[in-house]
Formats: structure tokens, C-alpha cells, sequence
């Protein structure tokens, strides 16, 4: 049994995996540290209960002394650190909280893990710091070639930089200390609970809204799409078998241009509609939603391709990503279409209202 401390646990990705390793480990006991900023969603937890293997604590990873009472008092032996700004856009607008968050945040994580677990000699036994990161560390790629974990690192935007900042401050507390970090990098996610600011979850619900899809640049950059399961488990598998200090690059060997991804949207919405007269008579529209499509100014420094080389993780781990993109985008229109409630919520502004109901009361 584990005491794993999941940091950021509330949004997209974060949520994912609790909820998969609850399922996958139920015997660990799990507490979610997140601020719940704008990106975090306690319901996306309402599945779990509160009780001997879940616990929420809203809260920062800045604020050193409650990250050092959850170390001392739930004497955690395991951290995954989901926790971040993750949306390249805003850190355009506004850098400084990527840089409080995802630089200042993860070290004050790696100096928590360093008081409590390195207190005697060599390597603590049983313990391990899981820094999931990303592929935009390594830059932008012409036409060929794949990110290796040897590739060196070319951060281009505020966040990439500021992730790139943390990776390397984890590896140094490897090298210098001794402490148990493994890294993931892995490519761009797709899948439910996804904050509806990021391309795919904007793209369906603009599209239903029949609102204008609003594609960067000439709409030919690349991103490498994986659905969120396969990162979860692939983190899960890391977490439990990958080889400390090492970095695991993952991916779903699925490149695709934006402007195809957009397309494809647009007749899955078109297709859904055509079949479910509930969303006909609320969303009315007249003929193919890739008419909504319009070209907008570029994103500054927006990465052209990213295509990752997961061939590390399947050898020395097995991975392999299970859902084909066809399969994954396909249940994803379908989970917005179905948890309409849930968006709906998000872009009213009342989710923040959830965290109140349930917690309030005790948390003040
Ligand atoms: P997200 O924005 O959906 O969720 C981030 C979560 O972190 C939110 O719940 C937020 O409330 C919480 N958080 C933010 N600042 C915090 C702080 N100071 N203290 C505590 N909690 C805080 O992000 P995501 O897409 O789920 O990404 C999760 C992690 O995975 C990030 O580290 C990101 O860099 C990385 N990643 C994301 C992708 C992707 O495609 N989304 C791909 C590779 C890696
Ligand atoms: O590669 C991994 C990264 O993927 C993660 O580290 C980030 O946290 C995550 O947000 C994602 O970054 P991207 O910038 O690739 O994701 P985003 O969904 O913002 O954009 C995907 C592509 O779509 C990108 O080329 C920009 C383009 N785009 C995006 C939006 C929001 C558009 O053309 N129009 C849009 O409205």
C-alpha cells in the first residue's frame, strides 16, 4: 500500500489517473493537492469518496508548510506531479504564474521530498517523486524526425520554458541528492474532462454552438495526439516499474495536422446531430459545420511539429498506446456530447460553486 500525494489531481490529466489508479491500486491511499484554479474541477472527482484511500486537500504546491504537514502527517511515499499551467496561450498573456507554478511549485515539491525522505544514508527504500512533463521541452520539428529522450531541450514558449525549468531542476535533485525522480515527457492528450479552452474540447463545443472554429496560422502545424487512458497508464507503469533518474518519452505515434483534426470534428458533430434530435432542437444548423471553420492570426512561436519516439517505453515497459485515433476521437465527441452539464457548467463560471456545496463548510 502506497501513500501517493497526486498534485494537480482535479484537472484533465490529473483526474484521469486518480480516477484510474483507484481503480488500478485500490489499495493505496491517495491525497490530491490542488489549488483549483480556473483548470481544476473537484467534480471531476465525484466519483470517489472521502475516506481511508482518498483524501482532497485544497491547497497550493507554493505553500511549503502545507505541503510539509501532508509529507509528515500522511507520510507520503510517493508524489506525482500533475500540477502545472498547462495552456501555451495564456503563457503568452501572462507567464508569471507558470513560472510560480511550474518552476517555483515543483521545487518546492522536490525540497518537501528531500526533508522527509532523505534523512540517512544512500537511497531511501520505497519512496519515488513522478514529474510528468511534456514534449514541448524539446522544441519544434521540420518535416522528419521524432523527439528521442536525447534530444536536447529547446523550450519556445513561456510554458514550454517553464517545464523545461522544472524537468531539470528534478533531474539535478536526482544527481545531487540522491532523491527518487523519474520523469515522463509526453505528447499532446485528448479525452473527457478536458478544460474546454484546448484545442479538441473547444473545437466540439464550438462547433454544436455553431460558433466560429478558430484555426491558427495556415492550420498545417503537427501535434502528436494520444488519448488520456493510454497516459494514464503509461504513467501508472512508469511509476511502478520505470528506472529512477531515467526520463520515458510517450506518445500515440498519430501525428495530425490541425486543420484535418478540425474537419474531422466538424462531421462527427455533424453525424451526431443528424442521429440525436435532443441536440437538433438545441443546437439547430443548417448543413457542415467545417463551414464554421475560419484562419486567425498565428499563435507567436507556435511550435510547427511534435512527434515523439516512445520506443523506450514500450521496450523497457511494454507500453503501447491501445486507442486508435479514429476509436479515441470518436468516444471523445461523444463524452462532451454526453456530460453537456459538465461543460456547461465550466463555461457559466458556476464550477467553482461544486467546491463550495461539498467542501466549504469544513474547509472554511
Ligand atoms: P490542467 O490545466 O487541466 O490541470 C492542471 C491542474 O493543476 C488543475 O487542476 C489546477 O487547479 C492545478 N494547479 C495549478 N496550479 C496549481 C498550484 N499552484 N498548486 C496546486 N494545484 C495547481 O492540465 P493538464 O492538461 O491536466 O496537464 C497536467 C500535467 O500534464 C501538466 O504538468 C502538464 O504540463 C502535463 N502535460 C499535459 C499534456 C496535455 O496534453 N494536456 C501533455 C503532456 C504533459
Ligand atoms: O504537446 C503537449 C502539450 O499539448 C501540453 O504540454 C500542453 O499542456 C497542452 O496544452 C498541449 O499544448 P498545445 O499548445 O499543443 O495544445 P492546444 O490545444 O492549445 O493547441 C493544439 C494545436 O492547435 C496548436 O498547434 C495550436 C492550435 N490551436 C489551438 C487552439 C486553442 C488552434 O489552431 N486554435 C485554437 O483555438
Amino acid at each position: 500500500m502506497r501513500r501517493v500525494l497526486i498534485t494537480g489531481g482535479a484537472g484533465f490529466i490529473g483526474a484521469n489517473f486518480v480516477l484510474h489508479l483507484s481503480k488500478a491500486s485500490p489499495a493505496d491511499r491517495l491525497i490530491v493537492l490542488d489549488k483549483l484554479t480556473y483548470a481544476g474541477n473537484i467534480e471531476n472527482l465525484k466519483a470517489l469518496t472521502e475516506g481511508p484511500n482518498y483524501r482532497f486537500v485544497k491547497g497550493d504546491i507554493n505553500d511549503a508548510a502545507l505541503v510539509d504537514g501532508l509529507f509528515h502527517d500522511e507520510a507520503i511515499d510517493t508524489v506525482v506531479n500533475f500540477a502545472a499551467e498547462s495552456h501555451v496561450d495564456r503563457s503568452i498573456l501572462g507567464p508569471r504564474d507558470f513560472v510560480e507554478t511550474n518552476i517555483l511549485g515543483t521545487f518546492t515539491l522536490l525540497e518537501a521530498a528531500r526533508k522527509y525522505w532523505l534523512r540517512g544514508e544512500g537511497r531511501p527504500e520505497g519512496k519515488r517523486f513522478l514529474h510528468v512533463s511534456t514534449d514541448e521541452v524539446y522544441g519544434s520539428l521540420g518535416a522528419t524526425g521524432l523527439f528521442t529522450e536525447t534530444t536536447a531541450y529547446s523550450p519556445n514558449s513561456p510554458y514550454a520554458a517553464s517545464k523545461a525549468s522544472s524537468d531539470h531542476l528534478v533531474r539535478a535533485y536526482f544527481h545531487t541528492y540522491g532523491l527518487p525522480v523519474v520523469t515522463t515527457n509526453c505528447s499532446n492528450n485528448y479525452g473527457p474532462f478536458q478544460f474546454p479552452e484546448k484545442l479538441i474540447p473547444l473545437m466540439v463545443i464550438n462547433a454544436l454552438k455553431g460558433k466560429p472554429l478558430p484555426v491558427y496560422g495556415d492550420g498545417q502545424n503537427v501535434r502528436d495526439w494520444l488519448f488520456v487512458e493510454d497516459h494514464c497508464k503509461a504513467i501508472a507503469l512508469v511509476l511502478n516499474k520505470g528506472r529512477l533518474g531515467e526520463t520515458y518519452n510517450v506518445g500515440g505515434r498519430n501525428e495530425k495536422k490541425n486543420i484535418d483534426i478540425v474537419k474531422l470534428i466538424c462531421s462527427l458533430v455533424d453525424e451526431r446531430a443528424q442521429k440525436d434530435s435532443g441536440l437538433r432542437k438545441d443546437f439547430p444548423f443548417e448543413g457542415s459545420r467545417s463551414s464554421l471553420i475560419h484562419f486567425v492570426k498565428d499563435r507567436p512561436g507556435h511550435d510547427r511539429r511534435y512527434a515523439i519516439d516512445c520506443s523506450k517505453i514500450e521496450k523497457e515497459l511494454g507500453w503501447t498506446p491501445e486507442h486508435a485515433f479514429e476509436d479515441g476521437i470518436r468516444k471523445t465527441v461523444d463524452w462532451y456530447m454526453d456530460n453537456r452539464a459538465w461543460w456547461e457548467r465550466i463555461l457559466s463560471g458556476e464550477y467553482t460553486e461544486y467546491y463550495n456545496l461539498q467542501y466549504g463548510k469544513r474547509l472554511g
